[in-house]
């Protein structure tokens, strides 16, 4: 997106527009950002994406969404047409449980690192996403999740396993469909204590 393509096109809120509301106002939380002309607070498509833009700007990082505003827009349409999102929602807080995480050590093995589906991991489990292998995903997928801080050798977290597969990338939690999740491959994390991350 360019910085005057809209994030929010219920109220037209541009990511310039919602840039400098938090340069002016610091929002310590994303949902502050409904205060700038009431983004996220018509259909609520873009409420993901202000998370986004919000986490990198905490992070002192330029906000910036990698989706071409053609297929956001057209996702938008198919999210307002159906009620769900196609491939990507983001869990709601009342959802989540983070104290029911299980962290699962996985054997790891640097000069050969094993690499698995994002769906055979196990709720809690952190590992590492190898984007060269999403080459199978149509490119509308590919440049959400890119959107949505999917990045090369990003580090997720599975909040729940199946599907949707729930992840957290940061501070963004994600639910990607079994059809999406089964083609991302992932280096599971050791997590056995002493061990490298
Ligand atoms: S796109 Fe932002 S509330 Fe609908």
């Amino acid at each position: 997106m360019n910085p005057d393509d809209h994030v929010c096109l219920c109220f037209r809120v541009s990511q310039r527009k919602l840039v400098n509301f938090m340069e002016r106002e610091k929002p310590r939380v994303a949902s502050q950002l409904s205060e700038c002309l009431g983004a996220g607070t018509g259909c609520q498509w873009c409420v993901p994406f202000l998370r986004r833009l919000h986490a990198q700007w905490q992070r002192g990082e330029m906000p910036e969404l990698p989706v071409a505003p053609a297929e956001y827009a057209a996702r938008r349409a198919q999210y307002r047409a159906t009620g769900t999102r196609p491939d990507i929602e983001v869990e709601t807080e009342s959802q989540y449980h983070p104290e029911e995480a299980i962290p699962t050590p996985m054997p790891a093995d640097s000069a050969n690192p094993v690499r698995i589906p994002l769906t055979q991991l196990r709720r809690g489990q952190r590992a590492i996403v190898d984007c060269s292998e999403l080459l199978d995903l149509p490119e509308g997928d590919r440049c959400l999740l890119h959107a949505m801080g999917m990045h090369h050798e990003c580090e997720v977290r599975v909040c729940r396993s199946g599907t949707p597969c729930i992840v957290q990338i940061d501070s963004t939690r994600l639910g990607i469909s079994g059809d999406v999740a089964k083609k991302i491959l992932v280096t599971p994390i050791d997590d056995t204590p002493g061990a490298k991350a």
